[in-house]
């Protein structure tokens, strides 16, 4: 980190640091989580309002804030009006993500002005910039707290010198430092949840910033995470989503062998009755992770892997480590080995010198694999990233059109994949009333399709057999399956 000399509350963030890798092994600490003296009654009659910008890492991280808070005192206010203390939990893996957190401060800027005591906090990835942070500190008056996604567990020490020294407060750290377990949370919903399997990412992707603002590869424990499953389902969690950057490279830190499988295998053996992971690399995918999820019928048949490119040249360039034939092949093997399985991906296109045929390559790529649905995107530089500094010609417009291209072709293959759907019954896992329509219910399938359906006194959190008598690009619709009570749809 950076120090700056005339200001002992600043540590600013450096990307060069952030770029290092050491070999040694992370450090886990258990249990010396504990709120500072004075921050117990901090948020007494105070509310709190929390932005969350971003991935499912960015999720949990606010989470983890919220209860922090909670034990703090604060409680949560319906608007940013009605709050003391506004957190933007950013997002910077795109230019765009970032005009839209700081646009989202500027609108808010008036509430400073109004009540000066009202606190202006910014953590997640954008604070790991340091550009960003200087472009925060010079253009934003407003804002009074800075802190990283490595010092999440120092909010609460932050946010207590930021309110009552009315300075300016910048803590963020270039390098990781300890997984901290047992932090407090307060989940947003109660029968979904997702786990933190590891931190950081190690691959260095020549156009993505993650590494640099999440730092190396980290594990937590499996015995830590199966405990997490555990209570979860105790509580009546039915579902947990396993998150990390490159899940297919957990344990490689703990010197597991293969032990994203081992890890899938016993959290599906816990019984709880829906897993999930995000997000998976074509580069560590192994075959006994496919297997493995062939064996259980608690793992979901929804995969997401990112492909970015069907260029050979392109995916080189990228550094991402496999070819498209590579990934045309696992497709085949997967498809082949489970059933019914839903695959969904990431594609970047305008990537710097994609030329018309490699965008072409791409195009192929997407019809041979069929995706439910993809997140697209337009290449956008990153400073300090490889890729920002390689030559590119393609003017934006000819980006946008490819987008749109691809984006057609993405549509069309959804609507296909979720024709074989008619007719046939889904177990959904029911979120209560659909949020255009509160007559109708939507839930997610097995395979994550989103399915509206039709149906009395299906209570949020309930599997239930839903007969699928529309299919759509992006949904299905449905109804309730006859003579169904609502736990009968349960698999386990
Ligand atoms: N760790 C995950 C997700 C990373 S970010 C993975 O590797 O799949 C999510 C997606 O954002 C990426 O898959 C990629 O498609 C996209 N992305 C990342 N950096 C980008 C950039 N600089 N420009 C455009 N899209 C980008
Ligand atoms: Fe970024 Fe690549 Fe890591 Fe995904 S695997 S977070 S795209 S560097
Ligand atoms: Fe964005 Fe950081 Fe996630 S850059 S995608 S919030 S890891």
């Amino acid at each position: 980190m950076k120090r700056d000399d005339n200001n002992p509350n600043f540590q600013l963030p450096d990307l060069q640091a952030a770029k290092l890798r050491t070999r040694q092994p992370g450090r886990i600490v258990h249990g010396v989580f504990e709120l500072p003296e004075g921050c117990r009654n901090l948020g007494q009659n105070r509310f709190y309002w929390l932005r969350t910008y971003g991935c499912q890492a960015n999720v949990r991280d606010s989470e983890t804030l919220a209860g922090m808070l909670q034990d703090m005192g604060f409680q949560p206010a319906e608007t940013a009006e009605d709050a003391d203390v506004l957190i933007f939990n950013t997002c910077a893996v795109r230019r765009n993500a970032e005009e839209h957190v700081l646009g989202e401060i500027g609108n808010l800027k008036h509430l400073k002005q109004e009540n000066p005591d009202v606190i202006f906090a910014i953590g997640g990835c954008m604070a790991q910039e340091e550009s960003v942070v200087r472009e925060l500190l010079e253009k934003y008056p407003q804002v009074d707290l800075i802190f990283g996604t490595h010092n999440l567990h120092r909010f609460p020490e932050l946010l207590y010198h930021a309110m009552l020294s009315h300075e300016k407060t910048v803590e963020v750290y270039s390098e990781e430092g300890e997984v901290v377990e047992d932090l407090p949370v307060r989940r947003t919903c109660a029968y979904k949840s997702f786990v933190n399997i590891m931190y950081g990412c190690n691959k260095f992707c020549t156009y993505c910033i993650v590494p640099y603002t999440r730092g190396r590869e980290r594990s937590r424990l499996e015995a830590d995470i199966l405990a997490e499953v555990e209570q979860l389902k105790k509580q009546g969690c039915r579902e947990v989503t396993l998150l990390g950057q490159n899940v297919n490279a957990y344990g490689k830190d703990l010197d597991m062998a293969d032990g994203f499988t081992h890890l899938l295998e016993a959290c599906a053996l816990t019984g709880i009755e829906r897993i999930r992971f995000y997000t998976s690399h074509p580069r560590d995918y192994s075959e006994t992770t496919i297997d493995v999820m062939r064996q259980y019928p608690n793992i979901m048949p929804a995969l997401h892997l990112p492909v970015q490119s069907g260029s050979d040249e392109i995916l080189r360039r990228m550094a991402r480590g496999y070819t498209a034939e590579h990934y045309r092949q696992l497709y085949d093997a997967m498809k082949a080995k489970i059933p019914g399985l839903a695959l969904t991906t990431d594609l970047i296109v305008g990537f710097p010198g994609e030329t018309d045929a490699q965008f072409e390559e791409t195009l192929d790529l997407v019809d041979y694999c069929r995706f439910d649905s993809a997140f697209t995107f337009v290449y956008s530089p990153r400073e300090g990233t490889p890729a920002a500094a390689m030559a590119d010609g393609v003017p934006m417009h000819v980006k946008q059109q490819r987008l749109q291209q691809l984006n057609e072709k993405i549509t069309y293959w959804g609507h296909a994949n979720n024709q074989k759907y008619l007719g046939r019954t889904l177990q959904v896992l029911c979120d209560g009333p659909s949020r255009k329509n509160a007559d109708i219910l939507s839930g997610y399938s097995e395979e994550n399709k989103l399915v509206n359906f039709t149906g009395a006194g299906v209570p949020a959190g309930t599997i239930v057999p839903v007969r699928i008598t529309g299919a759509k690009s992006y949904t299905l619709d449905g109804e309730l399956a006859a003579g169904n009570c609502p736990a009968a749809g349960n698999r386990l």
